[in-house]
């Protein structure tokens, strides 16, 4: 059976996900702060597979996509024990956006670092965090080739899982490696933040 998808932040990146994830024929819950009843009309828009939740539905889910803003990343500790879940990172450290896209000051650590400490536990991969949402959503086929996601982290048991549903949606994969040498290359002044990569 398929696995059960939860997505955390139901705005540009969420909802762009969540219509690749129901397209391949994922169940997903979509949450965010203000409860499900906020959703009603972005649920519509989407279509059958999806529901709308609580954070902490979504949190339920077999494989929890985080997609809420940074400056709310502590308010994930409380919603589940996440221990053992996989958890798919999708968030950028900006703490300001338009003109000045500031970045939180993390020191030395790849910022899925930090979310990881929000997850006690969980297996953490980092991934669509890099590409705007608007490339993110189009046709993962381009001609003959296929766009990629970035994927990294340390587990390998659910990277090669995360790898599995991105190929399910069309997309391909490369693997970045671990969270502090990959996740750095993906998040925002990395090398392979914004890149639009096609594989053929
Ligand atoms: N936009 C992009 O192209 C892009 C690309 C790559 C990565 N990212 C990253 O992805 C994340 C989301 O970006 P976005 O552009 O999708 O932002 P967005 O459009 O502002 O959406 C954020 C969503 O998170 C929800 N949210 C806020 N606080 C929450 C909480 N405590 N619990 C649950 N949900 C919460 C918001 O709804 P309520 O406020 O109603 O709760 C909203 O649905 C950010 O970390 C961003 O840096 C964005």
């Amino acid at each position: 059976m398929k696995k059960t998808f939860g997505i955390i932040g139901a705005g540009n990146i969420g909802q762009t996900v969540a219509r690749h994830l129901v397209k391949a024929g994922y169940q997903v819950v979509l949450s965010n702060s203000q409860g499900p009843d906020s959703l009603k009309d972005v649920i519509d828009s989407i279509g059958s597979g999806i529901a709308a939740g609580s954070a902490a539905d979504a949190a339920a889910a077999d494989i929890v996509l985080l997609a809420l803003p940074w400056s709310q990343i502590a308010t994930l500790t409380a919603l589940t024990d996440w221990k053992g879940k996989t958890v798919i990172d999708a968030t950028n450290h900006f703490v300001s956006f338009s003109p000045d896209f500031k970045l939180a000051d993390i020191g030395d650590k790849a910022s899925t670092e930090v979310v990881a400490e929000y997850v006690p536990g969980a297996n953490i991969v980092k991934s669509f965090n890099t590409l705007y949402f608007k490339i993110l959503g189009l046709d993962p086929q381009e001609g003959k080739g296929k766009r990629v996601m970035f994927i990294s982290g340390n587990e390998t048991t659910s990277k090669t899982e995360v790898a599995a549903v991105i190929v399910s949606l069309g997309f391909a994969v490369i693997d970045l490696g671990t969270l502090a040498h990959g996740s750095k290359l993906q998040q925002p002044g990395g090398a392979v933040a914004t890149l639009n990569l096609v594989k053929y």
